[in-house]
């Protein structure tokens, strides 16, 4: 299965992705091509360090969103891929996008879907919104994207607990090293084994016992 990533930060996922597939977690995947929004994310040099097509594809070299949105779209295309990953993207996909690649996008979401997503939801805000809550416990979320913000069929989900202390950038980090790190490789070796199947906007998997990893 080739894979196209489409990120905008650090890229500590698209690297968790990386790993995944040189210690064997993730099988039958390739990664064709990094995509980002951003000229300065780093996750571009972690593809160009693995010697894998790293494109910047930025808003500001266009004159119009719309005329972004076709490059964003075409530059993916452009890797014919089986699946597109969104890992800390924060571009908001276009219907067009969505139309192009139905049930093939998938997005990390640093909590518990439906909690603290949707509009406005992204990176730190997520996490000052759970301690704002007082929740006890929060998490990540991999889904499949659909035309609304955080709203497409969910895949897996991977609880983490919230400790006295917490600042929201701890609580980012151990999001990510305990529940995004290993949600969205298993996701992605999961869709590329042919273990997932949508029906009626919910996601089966065979043959999974939830809550292993
Ligand atoms: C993090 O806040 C992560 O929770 C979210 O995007 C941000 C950056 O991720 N998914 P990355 O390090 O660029 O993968």
């Amino acid at each position: 299965m080739k894979i196209v990533v489409l990120v905008s930060g650090g890229g500590t996922n698209l690297q968790a992705i990386f790993d995944a597939i040189d210690n064997g977690s993730i099988t039958n995947t390739e990664v064709a091509g990094v995509i980002s929004n951003n000229p300065g994310a780093y996750a571009l040099e972690r593809a160009k360090k693995r010697g894998i097509p790293a494109l910047c594809v930025s808003p500001k070299q266009f004159a119009s969103r719309a005329e972004f949105n076709d490059a964003w779209l075409a530059a993916a295309q452009s890797f014919s891929p089986d699946l597109v990953v969104l890992a800390g993207c924060l571009v908001v996909i276009s219907e067009a996008m969505v139309h192009a690649f139905t049930n093939r996008i998938i997005n990390i979401h640093p909590a518990l879907i439906p909690s603290f997503c949707g509009k406005g939801y992204y990176g730190l805000k997520v996490h000052e919104a759970a301690l704002e809550r007082g929740v006890r416990v929060t998490g990540a979320t991999v889904h499949f994207v659909d035309a609304g913000t955080d709203t497409g069929p969910i895949i897996l989900q991977k609880a983490v607990y919230i400790q006295e202390g917490d600042t929201p950038e701890i609580l980012q980090r151990r999001v990510m090293e305990e529940a995004e790190w290993i949600i969205l490789p298993a996701a992605i070796d999961l869709i590329a084994n042919g273990r997932i199947q949508v029906e009626d906007g919910k996601v089966h998997i065979a043959d999974y016992t939830f809550g292993t990893i």
